[in-house]
């Protein structure tokens, strides 16, 4: 299918979503009621999701975003506050505190697992220092057990990031249900997929109970509970301030599906970066992503870092252009890549109002410019997954060179 060269018009993309008849049929239904705002869906998505991960309960919402926003809001996060957040994720992570008016932390994260490095919280801990967001990224759990004794110690909130981190595990336990909350996002680069969408999970009853109503306008009933109810026809008192934050019965009737699927889909994309582990093994320009013992990563991305020497921040430029010479090699022949996520300190709100310089935060800058994430889907073929390497290897004799 493909020609010696590694060149022709093949399109493998950085990521497929898994939508099969089930997952049809379970949209239909809410239409075919016409309830189709948060209702009995989006409870079964909660219930089903609350299970497949060993939490008692969870809170749907619109996006992790919105999730990690109802942590923080219950959690009656304000002007004042710290809170400290890893560099190296999506934007969102820190934006959800300046959402509440708190001021995120920027801190370090360790290059070898692209998270953050729990002595860099520890650091960062100040007197306003009220809580820490650890970020799973692609999968791979965060480096918990130092970061929940810091927690401890300093009498801090724990927010987990696990926007990438279902079937992702820390010594055993499902990520996202070890701090007091854990927010986790169905996007479709995510394993399972809700088009947007979100979900919250809490340690303690009263958090669940807030955020179910903060996400809801500050409602302490439901729309769909009110409707089923005598007296329906009586507003609720809104007693706080609210969101609407809500998910839609759609995309609640589609994530009951895809959990189903979830056992599947994880296995397969196991799979796929076990193979990918092996066969680029030998390239040894390109690392391909770590596994502590302490962690089962889901591989929600496979994020390799560009290293064919020490990265420095000497170095970088050279380093970063080459890596980007790569990226272009792969794309004319047919193979998505992505750097892994965006260093936020560099980014120009943040740089701007919080007055961070490339240079403050190394690791996660080296970690934007340098990584390189590969193709990795459920439905990947091996042909398809062939051709990814071999483009990666002749990129080791041409592409690099040629530079
Ligand atoms: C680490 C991290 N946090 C938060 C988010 C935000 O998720 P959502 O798009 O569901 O708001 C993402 C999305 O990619 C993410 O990767």
């Amino acid at each position: 299918m493909w020609s010696d060269d590694c060149g022709g018009a093949v399109q493998i993309p950085i990521t497929k979503p898994w939508f099969d008849d089930d997952d049809f049929a379970a949209i239909r239904r809410p239409l075919e009621t016409g309830w189709v705002v948060q209702g009995p869906y989006v409870r079964q998505f909660e219930q089903r999701f609350a299970a497949f991960t060993g939490a008692a309960d969870g809170v749907a919402c619109s996006s992790c975003t919105t999730g990690l926003h109802l942590a923080l809001a219950a959690l009656g996060l304000g002007p004042g506050d710290e809170v400290i957040v890893p560099s190296f994720t999506w934007v969102a992570s820190a934006n959800a505190a300046v959402y509440c008016g708190a001021t995120p932390i920027l801190v370090d994260i360790d290059l070898a697992t692209f998270n953050v490095d729990p002595d860099a919280i520890e650091a960062a801990i100040t007197s306003k220092t009220k809580a820490i967001m650890p970020v799973h990224l692609f999968g791979l759990a965060a480096d918990m057990d130092p970061i929940m004794a810091l927690a401890e110690e300093h009498g801090l909130a724990v927010i987990e990031d696990a926007a990438c981190g279902l079937g992702s595990r820390h010594r055993g336990r499902h990520v996202g249900t070890i701090g007091d909350f854990g927010a986790f996002s169905f996007h479709p680069r995510k394993a399972v997929t809700t088009g947007e969408g979100g979900m919250l999970l809490a340690r303690e009853t009263r958090h669940i109970d807030r955020a179910r109503v903060m996400r809801d306008h500050g409602a302490s009933r439901s729309d769909h509970a009110r409707h089923q109810d005598a007296d329906g026809f009586l507003l609720s008192p809104f007693a706080e301030l609210g969101y609407n934050y809500r998910m839609t019965d759609i995309q609640g009737a589609l994530g009951t599906t895809q959990m189903k699927k979830a056992p599947a889909v994880l296995e397969q994309r196991i799979a796929r970066a076990r193979r990918y582990d092996e066969k680029l093994a030998s390239l040894g320009w390109l690392r391909t992503p770590a596994a502590p013992e302490y962690a089962t990563h889901s591989y929600q991305s496979y994020v390799c870092l560009f290293a064919p020497e020490a990265p420095t921040l000497d170095g970088l430029p050279k380093l970063h252009a080459a890596r980007n010479r790569v990226m272009r090699f792969a794309a004319e022949r047919g193979v998505a890549t992505r750097q892994g996520t965006h260093a936020v300190h560099g980014l120009g709100y943040y740089a701007r109002r919080f007055g961070y310089a490339p240079d403050d935060l190394p690791r996660s800058l080296m970690a934007e410019q340098l990584s390189i994430t590969l193709p990795l889907y459920p439905q990947m073929t091996d042909e398809e997954q062939d051709h990814v390497i071999a483009v990666l290897k002749a990129a080791s004799d041409r592409g690099r060179r040629s530079a």
